[in-house]
């Protein structure tokens, strides 16, 4: 069984791209670096807090962070606060496959980028007109922009390798080096192949607190459904911080039959697809108050 799974709705050519590879017998971390690629690489999408076009920190400089974690135990790789690099995952499954580290962070992670054969790009060319008006705004108005998109994505192969990824350019206008919650295992993506996988997406300096998606494969573990366990998470967590301080927080997770389940504290569309269905479906998280 082949199936996939991504946050948001500009996940929808991603999982069509999965779908495509997953169907021609692609293993589920080749798919998923190649689709999370494409949608880095875009400036276009940048504006969904991604990569290439995504938004600045408070200096002016796009800093992503991308992880990516297999279902073997032992394979994971990320880096954070990386610069002038279109595609930040690519560089996170280079740290995991390597390098005999699992985390490498600023001028560190764009060294080893380099050693591994990617071109760094001045921050001017990582910029697209939308991010360099936003940045514009937020200099001479202080107008920030609310936004913590992620793109997470689960890809889960014929010969049962599931795999799970994200990336983002972060809180816009952050303060340097700040790391949110997208390459912490546990906190933005876990993955057990003896389980499944999951991924997160919202406000990571608060995400971080609480390890959701570790969490969401522990009670899938004891044998809750995707579905049940993103929900138990999500109520946990609103339930500990009371409703004043509800903060954004969204999860995707996949067993390894391929069942998918989200839910969030906010509108939270996400995409999916399995082997037998025709097309990528959207669906929307229930939102748990
Ligand atoms: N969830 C993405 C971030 O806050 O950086």
């Amino acid at each position: 069984m082949a199936a996939a799974a991504g946050t948001w709705t500009f996940s929808f050519p991603a999982l069509q791209r999965m779908k495509g590879l997953l169907l021609q017998g692609a293993l589920a971390t080749d798919c998923l670096e190649e689709a999370m690629a494409d949608i880095e690489n875009d400036e276009v999408t940048g504006s969904f807090v991604v990569g290439r076009g995504g938004y600045p920190n408070k200096d002016g400089i796009i800093q992503c962070d991308a992880a990516i974690m297999e279902g073997q135990p032992g394979r994971f790789g990320a880096v954070a606060a990386l610069h002038g690099i279109g595609t930040p995952l690519a560089v996170a499954r280079k740290v995991m496959e390597e390098s005999p580290h699992s985390f490498l962070v600023g001028d560190g992670a764009v060294a080893f980028a380099k050693d591994q054969g990617f071109t760094v790009e001045d921050n001017g060319r990582m910029m697209s007109t939308h991010s360099t008006e936003a940045y514009q705004e937020y200099l001479e108005k202080g107008k920030t922009v609310k936004k913590h998109d992620t793109l997470g994505l689960i890809a889960l192969d014929v010969c049962r390798n599931i795999t799970a990824g994200v990336s983002t350019s972060g809180a816009p206008f952050k303060y340097p080096g700040r790391v949110g919650d997208s390459p912490l295992p546990g906190c933005g993506l876990y993955a057990d192949k003896e389980v499944g996988a999951a991924a997160a997406t919202g406000d990571g300096d608060m995400i971080m607190c609480f390890s959701p998606c570790f969490h969401v494969i522990l009670l899938m573990k004891q044998g809750l459904s995707p579905m049940d366990a993103c929900q138990n998470v999500v109520q946990d967590i609103l339930r500990r911080m009371g409703k004043e301080n509800t903060f954004e927080l969204g999860i995707i997770a996949m067993n390894m039959k391929g069942e998918v389940g989200a839910a969030s504290s906010m509108s939270f569309p996400y995409c999916v697809w399995s082997q037998g269905k025709e097309s990528v479906e959207q669906l929307d998280a229930t939102i748990t108050a």
